[in-house]
C-alpha cells in the first residue's frame, strides 16, 4: 500500500467488479498515486468500505454496470449524509460540475493525471512509494549472462534467502538449479524494484542493439524482451524503460523481418516450439503485415512503425497461450475456463487498448486500432466485422489470420500454401472494407 512523504496516504474506493479491470484501475492508482485501494463489485461493500474508513475518493467505471451505478452510490451516501468526490467514467446522469466525468474513450492516462492534480500528488512522490518488503520476479525473466544488479533471493515458506549477490553473473548452471528445485519466482527488495528493473531492462536493450547476434539468437532474445515486456506491463504497470525495451523488441523484430527472406524459412527455422505462441503470432502478423503494408500507397515509416507496435501488444491483455488462440465466439463457447476469464476473452481488445493507453508516449491511434483489432468498434466481441474499421486494422486483421492459418497447418501437417491461404483469405473476407487491400496479399514478397 502507498505511503509517501510522511503525510498519510488517501484511502479510495475502487468500484469494479470484473477482476481485470479492477487489476489495471487498481495497480495504476496504488502506483501511480500511491492511493490505499479499497475495492468494492457491488454498491452494499462499498457502503460496507465507507462505514469502517474515511475515503477521499470514489472510482467507478460506470459502463461496467447496466444500471447508472454512479448515480446510485450517490444517492446511497447522500441518505447516510456523506459527500465523497467520484471520478466516473462513461454515461452517468450525475452533475459534470459537481463531479469528475469522463467519456468512456478516456485514456487512463489522462484519468490519472486528473486524479494526480486532485491529490496534489507528483512524480516525486510517486518514486517514494514503499510496498511489501520484497518482490517477486518470475524465474524465466532471469537470463544467463545477466550482470545481477541488486541481491536476490529466494523464498522458503516466509524466510527470504539470499542466493545471489550484487555485481555477480547469472549462469546456467544456477538457473538449472533453480528450475530443478521447481523455483519459478525469485525476490527482490521492493524498494530496489525500479532499479532493477531498470538494470535487467538496459542490459537487454543493449544485447538487442548487437549487429552481430545471429538470427537464431536475435530470435531467442526478442522472445525474452516480449515476454519481460509482457509481465512488466501487467505486474509493475507502465514505465519508461517498459516502452524501451519494448522499442528495442520492436525495431530488433522488424531487423529480422529484412534478414529473414521467406516466409518458408521462418516458418520452418525460426519460430520456434518452445516460443510462446503469443510471441510467435505477434511476430509473424507483424512479418506478413509489413510486406503487405509496403505495397499500400499510402505506406510511411511512420505506419509501418505504428502497426509493429499494435502486433507487440494488440494482445496484452490475455495471459494464457490458450486464450490468444481463441479467434471466433464458438472457440471461446467451447472453451474450458472460468467465466470470468472467458469474459475478458469476449472483451480483450479493448482491455488490451486500455492497458496501452495508459503507456507513456505511444504512437498516435494505436489504441484505437488495438481495440478494432478482431473488426469490432468497441473492441467487445470476436466475430463481427465493422465497416468502418482503419486501414491499418483491416491489415491487421488480413495478416493475423494468415499467420493463424499457417501455425494450424504446421500443428495439424494439413498442408496450407501461400496460395491456399490467400485464397481463404480472399473468401472469408468478402466484404467492401477489404476490397482494397485483399488484392495486394497475391503479390507479397514473401
Ligand atoms: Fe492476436
Ligand atoms: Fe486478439
Amino acid at each position: 500500500m502507498g505511503k509517501h512523504m510522511g503525510i498519510p496516504p488517501k484511502n479510495i474506493i475502487l468500484f469494479e467488479h470484473r477482476p481485470t479491470f479492477k487489476a489495471i484501475y487498481g495497480l495504476n492508482l496504488s502506483l501511480y498515486l500511491g492511493v490505499n485501494v479499497f475495492s468494492a463489485a457491488t454498491l452494499k461493500e462499498a457502503l460496507e468500505i465507507v462505514k469502517k474508513h474515511p475515503i477521499d475518493f470514489i472510482f467507478i467505471d460506470n459502463s461496467a454496470y447496466s444500471q447508472d451505478t454512479a448515480k446510485k452510490c450517490f444517492f446511497s451516501l447522500d441518505a447516510i449524509n456523506k459527500q465523497i468526490q467520484m471520478f466516473i467514467i462513461g454515461p452517468t446522469d450525475l452533475n459534470e460540475e459537481k463531479f469528475h466525468i469522463f467519456d468512456q474513450n478516456t485514456g487512463i492516462r489522462t484519468i490519472l493525471q486528473t486524479i494526480a492534480k486532485y491529490l496534489n500528488v507528483t512524480a516525486k512522490d510517486m518514486a517514494e512509494l514503499e510496498l511489501d518488503a520484497h518482490y517477486a520476479i518470475p524465474l524465466e525473466f532471469v537470463v544467463p549472462g545477466w550482470i545481477c544488479p541488486r541481491s536476490i533471493f529466494k523464498r522458503q515458506k516466509d524466510v527470504f534467502e539470499e542466493v545471489l549477490l550484487p555485481d555477480t553473473v547469472v549462469t546456467e548452471e544456477f538457473i538449472d538449479s533453480l528450475i530443478n528445485a521447481d523455483i519459478e519466482y525469485l525476490y527482490i527488495r521492493s524498494h530496489e524494484r525500479l532499479q532493477f528493473v531498470n538494470s535487467l531492462t538496459l542490459q537487454i536493450s543493449s544485447l538487442l542493439k548487437d549487429q552481430n547476434l545471429s538470427t537464431e539468437d536475435r530470435i531467442d532474445l526478442t522472445a525474452t524482451a516480449h515476454q519481460i515486456v509482457m509481465e512488466q506491463a501487467r505486474t509493475l504497470g507502465i514505465s519508461e524503460s517498459t516502452i524501451n525495451l519494448a522499442t528495442e523488441c520492436i525495431a530488433s523484430m522488424n531487423l529480422l523481418v529484412h534478414e529473414i527472406k521467406d516466409l518458408e524459412n521462418l516458418l520452418a527455422n525460426f519460430l520456434k516450439d518452445n516460443h510462446t505462441y503469443m510471441y510467435k503470432h505477434c511476430f509473424l502478423t507483424n512479418y506478413i503485415g509489413l510486406h503487405l503494408i509496403k505495397k499500400m500507397s499510402w505506406s510511411s515509416k511512420e505506419q509501418q512503425d505504428k502497426f509493429s507496435f499494435i502486433c507487440f501488444f494488440h494482445d496484452i491483455s490475455l495471459k494464457k497461450d490458450e486464450y490468444v488462440k481463441i479467434h471466433t465466439n464458438l472457440e471461446l463457447e467451447a472453451l474450458d475456463a472460468p467465466e470470468q476469464d472467458k469474459k475478458l476473452i469476449q472483451n480483450h481488445a479493448l482491455v488490451s487498448a486500455k492497458i496501452i493507453s495508459a503507456f507513456p508516449k505511444i504512437p498516435f491511434g494505436v489504441d484505437t486500432i488495438i481495440k478494432q483489432h478482431h473488426g469490432s468498434k468497441s473492441g467487445e466481441g470476436l466475430n463481427k466485422i465493422y465497416k468502418d474499421l482503419s486501414p491499418l486494422a483491416v491489415v491487421f486483421i488480413l495478416a493475423e489470420e494468415w499467420a493463424r492459418l499457417s501455425f494450424e497447418s504446421l500443428e495439424t501437417e494439413k498442408v496450407l500454401n501461400k496460395a491456399k491461404i490467400v485464397q481463404q483469405l480472399h473468401q472469408k473476407y468478402n466484404t467492401q472494407v477489404f476490397h482494397k487491400i485483399l488484392p495486394h496479399l497475391n503479390d507479397l514478397d514473401i
